[in-house]
């Protein structure tokens, strides 16, 4: 979670910091913090947003040209001025800002606390500050030897950025599973928890990996291990415009993204649907077929939307080529018995690949033999670098803390993967495959259709604003969706919503339906098109308000839904492509019309770095 930034060059630190951090603040928006070297440490740190940082610095005087930047997403301790980062020693003379949890934190404070250190906040953060000082005083250390003692000492992750008073040339920084990013620029140098800060200044880079450390002067960086080996670093160079990670004319970044759909499923496919000879080339499986499709089962480890893309891949890879799939939390199957080996194939899933929990699951699956692919948009993200193989979602910057557009290109890779395989399998016929490859390759027009007038959800939208539940049903493929949906909008709008199978309704949740229940029915596939509309009787009698969701050609839906919005056909397995979108759309106007904060909604954050 969280936002780092830090400059060390010739330009005033503040400025770079602040639009950094302003560019990070969907990572964590609880509180922000500064601290830059100036006649001495200067420290400034607030609650909320970055524009309360910035207004509490606005008439300072601070030409310095190194700093660090902070933006929290508070996991110990409450969001307040205290607890922001960055954290000091007892004598103020280091600032120290970290992304991660010091998971011993308890038993390293408590031995402090004796050695007569006081703490002012509640983080766990702060008692790396003062072990970095105890290591420093008790062992008559430099700073960065007692940085590296202290890491040492520490369980857990994190990645973080340390600035001394005694020393102002210079930024120690360091990673243990956390994201870390070094930007080299003319005569100057960022570092990063991504690269969206400092993409307008450099498009140079080096990634930090775990357990290394890094000292960053005005003249370079220096790469070793925690225990002092020294490392040669390959600079990469960033696919990323400024354009991409601004809101272009959009109020929100959410709405850009649910718009950007038609293009971003287009860039998905490039290259790889052919459909002059009828077939899928994904170049990051090259090597890899054969094992997927030998394998025992796959398993998809993933949390959040892009669980839900793996359910939806689950029906694709079934149907399509009959391959066994599960599909798992990856947070629950890290702490299961672990009853995978080189038989199974594990495919990751995930937009940021940054997840903690997600890197845990590759982690536990690659340590007991099994081939690990992974799906991720972030281009070199720890997720990306550490599976065998994968395949880019390619969906540019999500930005939103919701995810929309990640989901839809996840669902794409998810689908030229099974089509792919269902090829080589021979599960697909050379004619279901052309059928299918057009179908793939009309989504995006069809995407922009449904983009094109969007009045109907808003006046649906504008009609439930204020309704305190929601239930979204779907079946097949489109049970994930509704599962998606509900997710959407309990995200940023907090109104309570479930997703559930269509005909799982009766065993429970029918209970809830009276004349104030929205229940959004997904109705778009055929095969279980007559069971759904016996569910959507089943809300009727009940006097729920029935909103379906339906491809134009379903006139027995569309004729008992209360409302119902259309959208173009295709193949029952693609439809979640197409699903997906009105239900982005409804969450988000009715987060609008709630006046909610779409963009950082609350308690969230975009990456979820710790478990
Ligand atoms: C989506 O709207 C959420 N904010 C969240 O569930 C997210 O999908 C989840 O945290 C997984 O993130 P990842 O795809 O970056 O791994
Ligand atoms: N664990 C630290 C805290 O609660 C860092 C959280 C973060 O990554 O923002 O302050």
């Amino acid at each position: 979670m969280c936002g780092i930034i830090g400059y060390i060059g010739h330009r005033q630190a503040r400025e770079v910091i602040l639009n950094g951090l302003k560019r990070l603040e969907y990572r964590g928006y609880d509180s922000a913090g500064i601290a830059v070297i100036q006649d001495g440490l200067g420290l400034y740190k607030k609650r909320g947003k970055v524009h309360d940082l910035e207004l509490l610095i606005q008439d300072l005087e601070l030409n310095a040209t190194s700093g660090i930047g902070h933006t929290r997403w508070a996991t110990h301790g409450v969001p307040s001025d205290v607890n922001a980062h960055p954290h000091t020693d007892s004598q103020s003379s280091f600032a120290l800002i970290h992304n991660g949890i010091i998971e011993n934190y308890d038993v390293l404070r408590e031995d402090l606390e004796k050695k007569g250190h006081t703490f002012h906040s509640e983080t766990d953060t702060e008692v790396l500050a003062h072990l970095i000082e105890e290591i420093q005083k008790m062992g008559s250390l430099g700073f960065y030897e007692a940085v590296q003692q202290a890491l040492l000492q520490v369980d857990g992750t994190y990645g973080i950025a340390v600035v001394h008073e005694e020393y102002p040339d210079q930024i120690i920084v360091a990673r243990m599973g956390s994201p870390l990013l070094i930007g080299i620029g003319e005569d100057e140098f960022f570092v990063a928890s991504d690269a969206s800060p400092i993409v307008g200044y450099t498009q140079k880079v080096v990634y930090l990996e775990d357990e290394e450390i890094a000292v960053i002067t005005r003249d370079g960086y220096e790469v070793s291990t925690l225990k002092n080996v020294p490392h040669t670093k390959e600079v990469h160079e960033l696919a990323l415009s400024l354009e991409q990670i601004e809101k272009g004319g959009f109020p929100h970044f959410m709405l850009k993204e649910i718009f950007e759909q038609g293009d971003t499923i287009s860039d998905c496919m490039r290259g790889r649907v052919i459909l002059n000879e009828n077939r899928i080339q994904l170049g990051g499986l090259d090597g890899y077929v054969d094992k997927l499709l030998k394998a025992r089962r796959i398993i998809i480890a993933a949390c959040g939307t892009s669980w839900h893309a793996g359910l939806v891949g689950e029906y694709l890879f079934e149907y399509l080529a009959h391959i066994p799939v599960e599909v798992e939390y990856a947070s629950e199957f890290r702490y299961r018995e672990q009853l995978i080996d080189e038989n199974d194939v594990m495919i990751v899933i995930s937009q940021s690949g940054e997840t903690a929990d997600t890197l845990a699951a590759l982690r536990e699956a690659k340590k007991r033999g099994a081939l690990v692919i992974g799906i991720c948009n972030v281009v070199g993200s720890t997720i990306a670098r550490e599976t065998h193989a994968g395949v880019y979602t390619h969906a540019g910057p999500e930005i939103g803390v919701a995810s929309t557009k990640a989901f839809t290109a996840q669902v794409t890779v998810l689908a030229m993967m099974a089509l792919l395989l269902g090829k080589e399998n021979r599960t697909l016929s050379e004619e279901s495959m052309k059928e299918l490859l057009s179908e793939l390759d009309s989504i995006p027009e069809k995407v922009n259709e449904i983009l094109k007038d969007t009045s109907e959800i808003e006046r649906i939208a504008s009609l439930f604003t204020y309704a305190p539940n929601f239930l979204y049903l779907g079946r097949s493929y489109n049970f994930p969706v509704a599962l998606e949906g509900a997710l959407k909008l309990k995200e940023i709008s907090y109104i309570h919503a479930e997703g559930y199978p269509a005909a799982e309704m009766k065993h429970g949740p029918i209970a809830l339906i009276d004349e104030h229940m929205p229940v959004v029915v997904i109705a778009a596939t055929d095969h279980t098109n007559e069971k759904i509309v016996s569910n959507i009787e089943e809300v009727n009698a009940r006097k729920g308000r029935v909103i379906s969701i339906t491809s134009n050609g379903q006139s027995s839906v569309n004729r008992l839904a209360e409302f119902s919005v259309t959208i173009p056909e295709t193949h029952d397995c693609l439809t979640p492509l197409l699903t997906s979108i009105p239900l982005q759309l409804l969450s988000y106007y009715i987060a609008v019309n709630r006046k909610c904060d779409v963009d950082q909604p609350r308690n969230l954050a975009k990456s979820v770095t710790v478990e």
